[in-house]
């Protein structure tokens, strides 16, 4: 079975993504500086599959380290989640932003050409289909328009990719767009774990069920849709994971670069959403309706036609099994993995 080395297998999507790779049979390799994870994450990956796994605290910036272990591995394709993704951080210090995500990158697949390993997966977002097309967006729609940095690096990325597969066409590159992953895996032993206040709505809601945050401030009711609050395409993250393993069976047989959305293709508005968590974990959402936050868009949700047919990928998981799993994760893990519970 192949070997596949993952960057920010510790991270949220990551360790999703190596538990569904565990699973299926193949050798995983973690390469994570733990910057926005915890090393405590690779038991419970460990636990869950009954596999071992291979990881490295190495910042892929680090050219020397990161190709000593290319040198010492031997590794048969790449899915490249490291990189720091809060927007408001963005917005504060975007040289971080370029640095750890576009430099990052371009280390990356500097080394990736220096040793012939040249099939790679990487995390990019909805984001960068920006304001100019109405949903549902599909994979041909202009992109670029995003507004602010942290989305900038993921569609800068997609152009460095694009002009690097024209350079050397013996790469294989699918980039995925990912709309809002959210849920957990169903052990409860992995699951989001923001550091502070989370910036996202479901970390923020759960934290508000366990009575940690007192309340949840919903960003707007004033926009032009169902009921005024905004509309997102939530995805199961072991949905999305899985489709991490599709995206690999194409790029392992064929060499190419394709572009694919990762969502379910139907929107829930906030106020949906916090409906249907208050049904899946018996708890009362306390929340508030505040300004608009900067930059949100009202409607944002994917035509998942192509990456059904050309990766034959369909998420399945509905919001109920997101709320669930996200409720569960938390409630074992009141501080995240900060709590260290017994496995
Ligand atoms: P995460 O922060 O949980 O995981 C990212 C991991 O990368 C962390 O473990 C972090 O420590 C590591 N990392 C960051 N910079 C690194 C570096 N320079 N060297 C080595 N490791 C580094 O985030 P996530 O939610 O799992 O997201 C994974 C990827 O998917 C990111 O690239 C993110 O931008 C992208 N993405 C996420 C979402 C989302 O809603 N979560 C949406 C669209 C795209
Ligand atoms: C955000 C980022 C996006 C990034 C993604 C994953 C912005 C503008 N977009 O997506 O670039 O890829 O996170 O990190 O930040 N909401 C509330 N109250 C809250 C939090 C959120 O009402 O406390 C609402 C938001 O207005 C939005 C929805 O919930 O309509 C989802 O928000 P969030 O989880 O932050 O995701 P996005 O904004 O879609």
């Amino acid at each position: 079975m192949s070997n596949i080395l993952v960057t920010g297998g510790a991270g949220f999507i990551g360790s999703h993504t190596c538990v569904e790779l565990l699973n299926a049979g193949y050798e995983v390799i973690i390469v994570d500086n733990f910057s926005n994870s915890n090393p405590m994450i690779l038991d419970r990956i460990e636990k869950i599959t009954n596999r071992k796994v291979k990881s490295f605290n190495c910042d892929i910036r680090d050219e020397n380290t990161l190709e000593k272990i290319f040198k010492e591995n031997k590794i048969d394709a790449v899915i490249h989640f490291a990189g720091l993704k809060s927007v408001s951080e963005s917005c504060q210090n975007p040289l971080l932003y370029f640095d750890n995500n576009i430099v990052g990158t371009i280390n990356l697949c500097k080394i990736m050409q220096k040793f012939s390993v040249k099939k790679l997966v990487f995390s990019s977002s909805a984001t960068v289909y920006g304001d100019t097309s109405l949903p549902p967006y599909n994979e041909n729609m202009p992109t670029g328009s995003v507004s602010n940095p942290y989305g900038r690096t993921k569609y800068f990325i997609e152009k460095i990719l694009e002009d690097l597969y024209k350079s050397d066409n013996k790469f294989s590159i699918i980039i995925l767009r990912y709309f809002n992953p959210i849920g957990a895996h169903e052990s409860g032993l992995i699951g989001e774990s923001p550091s502070g206040i989370p910036n996202n709505l479901m970390p923020y809601i759960t934290q508000v069920a366990i009575g940690k945050l007192d309340h949840l401030t919903v960003f707007g009711n004033d926009y032009d849709t169902k009921d005024g609050s905004c509309i997102r395409d939530y995805i199961h993250v072991v949905d999305l994971a899985k489709g991490h393993l599709k995206a690999l069976s194409k790029i392992m047989s064929s060499q190419g670069l394709d572009v694919y959305n990762l969502g379910t293709g139907k929107g829930y508005s906030v106020f949906e959403l916090i409906k249907e968590f208050e049904i899946a974990s018996g708890k009362k959402i306390n929340y508030i309706v505040g300004e608009r936050r900067s930059g949100d868009l009202p409607c944002v949700y994917a035509d998942t036609t192509k990456a059904e047919e050309d990766l034959g990928f369909k998420a399945k998981f509905d919001l109920r099994k997101m709320c669930e799993d996200s409720f569960r994760w938390q409630t074992k893990n009141i501080n995240g993995f900060e709590d260290n519970i017994t496995l």
